[in-house]
């Protein structure tokens, strides 16, 4: 009996919330920030556009002018840049990625792809990411990744010679820089439908979310 307890005890003492208090500040800013460097972004790109049907209307660009735009983008970029390395650097040290990423296996992809296709995908169960979550987030996180190295090479194209070499042309960064930007607005789209279909995700990423053990499993008890 006594033995049940202190197990009981000691797990309360390891709970914490699905979605930790850092790791929700975090993902809000990153929000924010992905909102500004959008908008500011299509207002920069108006003024001398990739594909010649394309143009963002005024009305959901940031920025006056693309003088504005720009200073908007640079704002935006120092929030997007140090916020996105102290995700990066909490889900490594963590171990969050390991835990909730990975593993990540063909089969499971495939099994998933298939409910999804079925409309049998289980939104129940909000301490395990499917293996379709998995692939979004981890390919947000590289187009992240991407989107800033091409950035600073749109940037500073003399300081950063060698990384501006990589790609080619000026021309081949713009464009790499416009697709990283085209998978975020996708990534945006279904990240945003799903959140909103299942209200409760939506919830837990704002309240912090049911107690779990470890990471994993929910459980009921105290929480921070
Ligand atoms: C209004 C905008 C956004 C909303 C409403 C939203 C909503 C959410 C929700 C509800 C979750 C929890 C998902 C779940 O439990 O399945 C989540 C997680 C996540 N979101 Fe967003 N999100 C937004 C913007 C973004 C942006 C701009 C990005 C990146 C470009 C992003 C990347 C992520 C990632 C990587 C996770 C997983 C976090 C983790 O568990 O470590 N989100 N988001």
């Amino acid at each position: 009996m006594s033995a049940v307890k202190s197990t009981s005890h000691e797990s309360t003492g390891h709970q914490r919330r699905l979605h930790p208090l850092p790791l929700r500040i975090m993902h809000w800013i990153n929000a924010i920030a992905i909102f500004i460097m959008i908008g500011s972004g299509w207002k920069i790109y108006n003024d001398d556009v990739i594909l010649g049907w394309l143009h963002f209307p005024e009305q959901i660009v940031i920025g006056k002018w693309a003088q504005y735009g720009l200073q908007w983008h640079f704002f935006g970029m120092w929030i997007l840049v140090l916020n996105g390395l102290a995700y990066l650097t909490y889900g490594i040290v963590t171990g969050r990625f390991r835990r909730k990423l990975f593993p990540l296996s063909l089969r499971e992809i495939l099994a998933t792809m298939n409910d999804a296709l079925h409309f049998r995908l289980a939104h129940d169960d909000l301490t395990r990411y499917n293996a379709v979550q998995k692939i979004l987030y981890l390919g947000i996180m590289a187009v992240g990744v991407l989107i800033v190295i091409s950035g600073l090479a749109l940037w500073k194209p003399v300081q950063f010679s060698e990384l501006a070499a990589l790609f080619g042309s000026f021309q081949t960064i713009r464009v790499v820089h416009f697709l990283c930007m085209s998978a975020i607005v996708a990534f945006l789209l279904v990240h945003i439908t799903l959140a909103l279909l299942v209200p409760q995700s939506l919830v837990a990423m704002i309240t912090g979310g049911p107690a779990v053990d470890g990471g994993a499993a929910p459980a009921a008890g105290p929480t921070r």
